[in-house]
């Protein structure tokens, strides 16, 4: 693995939300609050936490597709081998940034144009950024839709996302955001709405294609497992802040922070012998402290585990 493709420093995304309909009062939501984390060349960084932590509000910042609250975003420039700030680059680097940075949604349905053709669904990129003639796009597309399994390719090309199976459908956008040849995708829950059979095919091909194409991925999900499964590292994301970062085996053999050793006492296993400790925490006192815990640094513990500081004592609650 090698040098860093993406430093992200204090991230910050707030939303200002109305606390009612008739209230001019407003309220700011945190969602997310301060996270730093780096992902090298060919890796995939894993960011688990429950539903609401800030999980897919981090991808759309990172994406432009939202803009930051505050924080700084370096990013590896392919054109010239440099870290550029993606808040100090002109037109022309923004175009580089968002050609290379894509995003695969959880849904594939919605993410992709029910009234147009696969091909077109695949081209549109290409049409966006210009690249390649025309008839470069068509091989483009067939040979992508190869990629993906999607074969025999001719056989894909005409249909409309209906026609095909969830499954497909997600290899569509996997294809649409490979067609791209992107140096770092984050993929958001990518599939979670999918059958379990199909989950692991789709796994095992974006794992196959990270490394035919040498692509990064920050990979969000809900479930350790499949960041287990997928990841070199995992962050453990909670309210707003990252509270645990380690290499993927290190973190799940050796949690530190209470939330993590909480979520990971919740995975199933499925040998029923095997006896465990369960944790549970409390986690409106969680809350508080992180929040309070404004400038809050993580300490390496070595090997890169990193962990929030904050005294984690009195957060179990015996079983
Ligand atoms: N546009 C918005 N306006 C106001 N609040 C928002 C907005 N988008 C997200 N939030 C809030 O930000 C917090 C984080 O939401 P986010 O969607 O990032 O969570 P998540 O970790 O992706 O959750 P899930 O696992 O359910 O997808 C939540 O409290 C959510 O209600
Ligand atoms: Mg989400």
């Amino acid at each position: 693995m090698g040098k860093n493709i993406l430093e992200v420093r204090n991230l910050v995304k707030h939303f200002e939300v109305s606390k009612s309909v008739f209230s001019r009062n407003k309220k700011i939501v945190k969602a997310v609050d301060g996270i730093s984390f780096d992902i090298k060349a060919g890796e995939t960084l894993g960011l688990v936490g429950q539903s609401g932590c800030g999980k897919t509000t981090t991808a759309r910042s990172l994406c432009l597709l939202d803009p930051k609250t505050s924080g700084t975003v370096n990013f590896n420039n392919p054109e010239t081998s440099k870290m550029e700030s993606i808040d100090e680059i002109d037109d022309d680097g923004i175009r580089v940034f968002r050609r290379n940075m894509q995003m695969i949604f959880q849904d594939p349905y919605e993410s992709l144009n029910p009234r147009w053709t696969i091909k077109d669904i695949i081209k549109e990129p290409l049409d966006i950024h210009n690249i390649g003639s025309l008839a470069e796009r068509e091989d483009a597309i067939v040979e992508i839709l190869r990629t993906v399994g999607l074969t025999p390719p001719e056989n894909y090309l005409k249909r409309y996302p209906h026609e095909i199976s969830g499954g497909q459908r997600q290899r569509v956008s996997i294809a649409r955001t490979l067609v791209m040849k992107p140096k770092f995708v984050i993929c958001d829950e990518p599939t979670s709405m999918l059958d379990v059979s199909i989950r692991i095919s789709i796994m095992d091909l974006m794992l196959n294609l990270a490394k035919e194409l040498d692509v990064s991925y920050l990979y969000i999900t809900h479930d350790l497992a499949v960041a287990r499964y997928m990841c070199n590292r995992i962050a453990v994301m909670f309210n707003g802040k990252i509270v645990e970062i380690a290499e993927t085996e290190e973190l799940l053999q050796n949690p530190i922070h209470p939330y993590t050793k909480r979520l990971i006492s919740s995975i199933p296993i499925p040998d029923p012998s095997y006896k465990r400790e369960r944790y549970e925490i409390n986690f409106d006192e969680l809350d508080k402290i992180i929040s309070n815990n404004t400038d809050e640094q993580m300490v390496d513990v070595g090997n890169e585990h990193l962990v929030a500081t904050h005294d984690t004592k009195g957060f179990f609650i015996e079983t």
